[in-house]
């Protein structure tokens, strides 16, 4: 089984994260973590903190000569803005984060206790993680990207680019959206929530290729894959929806519109003409790409604050006014899919193994082998 836990505050010393259950005998080179990592800091609306943070990993345990030997992995990424110490006591809860169920929760006096951890400056040390179920799920030949779909109102007509189209699209967008003519209107919507310190949310869709059939389970609940995606996806700061191919689309149409009719040829096996169920049925994938959409709601902090309470005095006041991001859909779209990466690398050593590459080789060859002769 694969698990992993993070630490860290946002203005502390480091962000951490131990994985546990990678598999012996998998290269992992700190250059490709890098790479991710520079992802997330990716997109037009960004605050000044990525500016000044430039994230590296380093590797501190699981790893000899740049492979896994099945220990757990640690990684380690610092940050350049370590000023938690000196940092002011926040008395005035930001609506729309934990501030305030935080503060009561735990019984603080300072709501910045809560916001150090809160923050989405932990997801830097999930996209690590992500980063190394990716290099694991690329032995399969296993892709993932993602691109921005919405922001705010602005929404992209792109609906099925082929993967690498895809991927040469979004990423030459400032924003992340494969539809040249929508990341024009949404750069424009980011730069008019800049002027008036305002903010926006908006829709990015992550896909998963090379998934083989039958990764997941209809026999339990808490096996199902879309169920496991669904939660990691909701896990994110300000995700508040996540859903799967045709998606909410789907309700409002009949049968015969929505599910996918089943084809069979020698050459490619079962097949579809359409993917309306993103790749999941039953909780199990069927082999097309998993398409995943998740909705981010505006950015909480704003730098015109909405109404609080001061914590001590009780009396009403403006919240709190952090350094902050007007737009993060583009990094969130990039966290999306380690988290992504890790749910399905945990599904699959459930089918295949999870001791070493090459036990998880024999057996993945059998399977693809068993599905071919069915
Ligand atoms: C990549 C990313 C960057 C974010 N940046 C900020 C930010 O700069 N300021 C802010 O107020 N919220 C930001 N958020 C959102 C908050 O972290 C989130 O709304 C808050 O922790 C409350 O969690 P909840 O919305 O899931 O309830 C960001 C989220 C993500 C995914």
């Amino acid at each position: 089984m694969l698990r992993y836990l993070t630490g860290g505050e946002s203005h502390g010393k480091c962000m951490l994260a131990i994985l546990d259950g990678v598999p012996a005998g998998l290269s992992v080179d700190a250059a490709s973590i890098d790479r991710e990592l520079s992802r997330r800091m990716f997109g037009y609306g960004r605050g000044k903190r990525m500016a000044i943070e430039s994230d590296k990993v380093e590797i501190l345990s699981g790893l000899r000569k740049g492979v896994s030997i099945g220990s757990p992995i640690s990684i380690e990424i610092s940050n350049v803005d370590r000023s938690i110490d000196r940092l002011p006591v926040v008395l005035e809860p930001r609506p729309g984060h934990a501030d305030l169920p935080g503060v009561l929760k735990y019984g603080l006096n300072d709501v910045r206790d809560v916001f150090e951890r809160a923050s989405a400056r932990e997801t830097v040390a999930r996209v690590g993680v992500g980063a190394i179920c990716k290099l694991f799920l690329a032995e399969f030949g296993i892709k993932i990207t993602s691109h921005v779909t919405a922001i705010g109102s602005i929404e992209s007509s792109v609906r099925s680019l082929g993967f690498s189209q895809l991927i040469t699209m979004s990423d030459a967008s400032p924003v992340r959206c494969a539809d040249p003519k929508a990341s024009a209107l949404m750069c424009k919507e980011i730069s008019l929530s800049i002027e008036s310190g305002d903010s926006l949310g908006g829709v990015f869709e992550v896909v998963v290729a090379g998934v083989p059939a039958g990764i997941g389970s209809y026999t339990q609940w808490d096996r199902k894959m879309d169920a496991l995606l669904a939660a990691g996806m909701m896990s994110i700061q300000a995700i508040k929806g996540v859903s799967f191919g045709l998606g909410f689309e789907s309700a409002k149409r009949k049968g015969s519109l929505v599910h996918d009719e089943i084809f069979y040829n020698k050459k490619n096996g079962f097949y579809g003409h359409t993917n309306n169920a993103g790749g999941i049925e039953g909780g199990m994938t069927n082999g097309e790409d998993i398409v995943i959409r998740c909705a981010m709601k505006p950015i909480a902090t704003l730098r015109k604050p909405l109404a609080s309470v001061n914590i001590k005095t009780k009396k009403p006041i403006k919240a709190t006014v952090e350094r902050s991001d007007v737009c993060a859909v583009p990094a969130a779209a990039a966290i999306g899919e380690s988290v992504a990466a890790f749910e399905i690398a945990n599904a699959f050593m459930e089918k295949f193994g999870c001791d070493s590459m090459r036990e998880i080789r024999r057996n993945y060859d059998g399977y693809i082998e068993q599905v071919r002769k069915f």
